[in-house]
């Protein structure tokens, strides 16, 4: 999958691959951080949450739980070199702790369920903008556009096989890169295709700062309400905090065990979520305006990026083109999230069923498909049916973002601050001792056994009702 390159550790084994440096680490697991969790999760959820604080919890969720998780899963991945499973053989765990790694692929799939639903909606709003769909609304007054736009939408997901088919080519494009093998191809481009996602998206922020919304828009992204902070607030800032760092499920784990010896595995993390939370929020402060501008609702849910992107690129010169580019470029986004998720049932079946790696990805997209299909919109054929009063789009939501992800991202805080051995940890993260960081470490360890697990048990306890 990367370049191949001797890993000291992995002698017996079979040559497993390693990222080629520092910065293909750092793109590529970027790639899997950056995603719709910030282009259209991060914003709906803001607006279905009261606004700024959301952000603020979500702020400390990443601050406190997500990177010392994250630094744990590396940790966990690069001293092992192997899949989320069999880590903890490595490890020699007992056989419980592998229950990280069954968590993982269970919530690989139920986030791919609905994931690849969203990402066909982009799929096919690229292909809405190329046929100019959106052209006329520059033309509309502002009441018209916005309910233009949401016609639109509600037409895109309501409909009763298109959605399935934009879901099933989001996961053939998956399908076909893995295997066309061009993975790494992929990964390259990543390095470019990024930083040039980012400049959109600061287009965008530049022209929405100056609609006439903005100061409304920005005030309800970061003006904090404490009255605002619910239990479920705290829960899904903390499920969005796990799912948009990738974490609590062993993708980290498995990204961490391609990770280069000599990387330095505290600052990555600290770098890939501080990058991504930058992310999420110029993508906010790039849709609130329009939403205010527009008259639209912050808690409109799943279709507000999906409304407020074409009004915004309806005001700006070349606007169908950009918006043309943003969607093709939050595809590419979207895919190169997949395919790190896509990666956790695969290497698992590879690795521990001894199965082929092209029968391991047929069958997991296979699933994914089969089940993702019920995600479709309320509209449309499965829509109407429910469980626990949920669709199955917003319960394979919930399960994933909300159980799976803060439950592992416990279990692995456990497991490394208080089941692994100080000095193994010390000795990871300082390469050997190359690197100078002793305090870094402490405070990490500090962290991670006592905030991070007490704060996640917490939330839980709180949203149940416990506490
Ligand atoms: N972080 C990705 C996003 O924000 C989603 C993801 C979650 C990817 C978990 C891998 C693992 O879109």
């Amino acid at each position: 999958m990367f370049y191949i390159k001797d890993n000291k550790r992995n002698l017996t084994d079979e040559k497993r691959e390693t990222f080629s440096s520092g910065l293909a680490v750092f793109f590529a697991t970027l790639g899997s951080a950056v995603g719709l969790g910030n282009i259209w999760k991060f914003p709906t959820l803001v607006g279905m949450n009261g606004g700024g604080a959301f952000v603020l919890v979500y702020f400390i969720c990443i601050l406190l739980l997500g990177i010392p998780v994250m630094i744990s899963e590396f940790y966990i991945g690069r001293s092992t070199r192997s899949n989320p499973v069999g880590a903890f053989n490595k490890l020699k765990a007992k056989p419980f702790w592998k229950i990280i790694g069954y968590l993982g692929v269970s919530g690989a799939l139920f986030i791919m369920f609905f994931y690849s639903a969203v990402a066909g909606w982009v799929y096919s709003y690229i292909f809405k903008a190329i046929k100019g769909d959106f052209l006329n609304i520059s033309s509309l007054s502002i009441h018209q556009a916005g309910e233009t736009v949401s016609s639109i939408f509600e037409s895109t997901v309501g409909a009763s096989i298109s959605p399935i088919i934009w879901q099933a080519i989001a996961l053939a494009v998956v399908g076909i890169i893995l295997f066309a093998g061009v993975k790494n191809g992929i990964e390259k481009i990543t390095k470019t295709l990024m930083p040039l996602l980012f400049t959109l998206i600061i287009i965008i922020c530049i022209r929405s700062l100056t609609l006439e919304g903005a100061r409304d828009g920005l005030s309800f992204l970061f003006k904090v309400d404490f009255s605002k902070i619910t239990p479920s607030v705290l829960l899904s800032a903390l499920g969005l905090a796990f799912f948009k760092l990738s974490v609590g499920m062993g993708t980290m784990i498995t990204y961490g065990s391609y990770f280069t010896e000599n990387n330095n595995l505290i600052n990555t993390s600290f770098k890939v979520a501080f990058s991504d939370t930058l992310v999420s929020i110029l993508v906010g402060m790039a849709i609130f305006p329009v939403v205010f501008t527009f008259g639209l609702e912050p808690g409109a849910g799943p279709g507000l990026l999906f409304n407020t992107i074409p009004l915004v690129f309806s005001k700006i010169p070349f606007g169908n083109v950009l918006l043309i580019a943003f969607f093709l470029l939050t595809a590419f986004a979207a895919t190169m999230a997949m395919l790190s998720l896509v990666e956790v049932p695969v290497v698992f079946m590879a690795e521990e069923w001894d199965l082929d790696r092209k029968k391991s990805v047929i069958i997991t997209l296979l699933i994914m498909f089969i089940v993702g299909v019920l995600t479709v919109h309320p509209s449309s054929i499965f829509g109407h049916i429910t469980l626990f009063g949920k669709n199955f789009f917003d319960l394979f939501d919930f399960i994933s973002s909300n159980l799976i992800l803060p439950i592992g991202g416990f279990l692995i805080a456990i497991f490394v601050g208080h089941k692994t051995k100080k000095a193994d940890i010390i000795k990871e993260l300082s390469n050997n001792g190359e690197l100078d960081n002793s305090n870094k470490i402490n405070i990490y360890i500090t962290i991670l056994k006592y905030i991070t697990p007490l704060l996640l048990i917490i939330v839980f306890l709180n949203s149940i009702g416990i506490i």
